[in-house]
């Protein structure tokens, strides 16, 4: 039997997109295997539920280090494990460039706007504030600059004229556990290429 492509995720709390790619995988709908959990938090609850599947986890808390450090402490604590992609899942700090050096166009993260609107925190409500009327995720390949590299997959979410920023919140969450895993394994299953900010798969080209 092949090997399975490994996955290290990285999650700072709850841990529901860590458990969505999980659940995809116990369903054959991505063939992966998590290699490992890392989070910055002792207190993340996705860490319960890695442990709780036997998942091996890692803490590498952020705390009293500068953004540089904290990020070689990660790549130490993942490199180990030789993932073939890092996938952020709700993972909320900022990574150094000695980070996305160590894993060039292989660190993907999920976030809860159509990007490039709504970057950064509290994007739903970000989105509800503005008055828009579709919202959405993004599953994006992850470069130095926050929630801005180029983009793998985005699935629309419309708001609703009686959403409050937790329905809609909720709404979006729920395409976030759909799109991640099928995102995820488009990038390992599929050829693909980037031209310029675009992600093309070779399957998508015309003929
Ligand atoms: C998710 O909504 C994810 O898109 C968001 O944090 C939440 C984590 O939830 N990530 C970002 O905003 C990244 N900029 P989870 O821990 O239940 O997966």
């Amino acid at each position: 039997m092949t090997e399975l492509p490994r996955l290290v995720v990285l999650i700072s709390g709850r841990g529901s997109n860590l458990r969505a790619l999980a659940e995809a995988i116990g369903q054959g709908r991505l063939r992966a295997a998590i290699a490992a959990v890392v989070s910055n938090r002792a207190d993340a609850a996705g860490l319960r539920f890695a442990a709780e599947q036997g998942i091996p986890t890692r803490v590498v808390s952020h705390a009293g280090l500068a953004r540089a450090a904290h990020s070689d402490a990660l790549r130490e604590a993942i490199l180990p494990f030789d993932p073939h992609l890092v996938c952020l899942a709700g993972f909320m700090r900022l990574l150094a460039p000695s980070f996305t050096q160590a894993f060039p166009n292989r660190i993907v993260n999920i976030h809860p706007s159509l990007l490039p609107a709504f970057p950064g925190l509290d994007a739903q409500r970000q989105a509800f504030d503005y008055g828009v009327k579709i919202s959405g995720c993004t599953v994006h390949l992850v470069d130095d600059e926050l929630d801005h590299g180029p983009i793998v997959m985005q699935s629309v979410v419309p708001v609703l004229d009686d959403d409050t920023p937790e329905t809609l919140a909720a709404r979006i969450l729920s395409a976030e556990h759909k799109t991640y895993p099928a995102a995820v394994e488009r990038l390992l299953r599929e050829p693909w290429a980037i031209a310029g900010r675009r992600v093309l798969f070779q399957s998508s080209q015309s003929a």
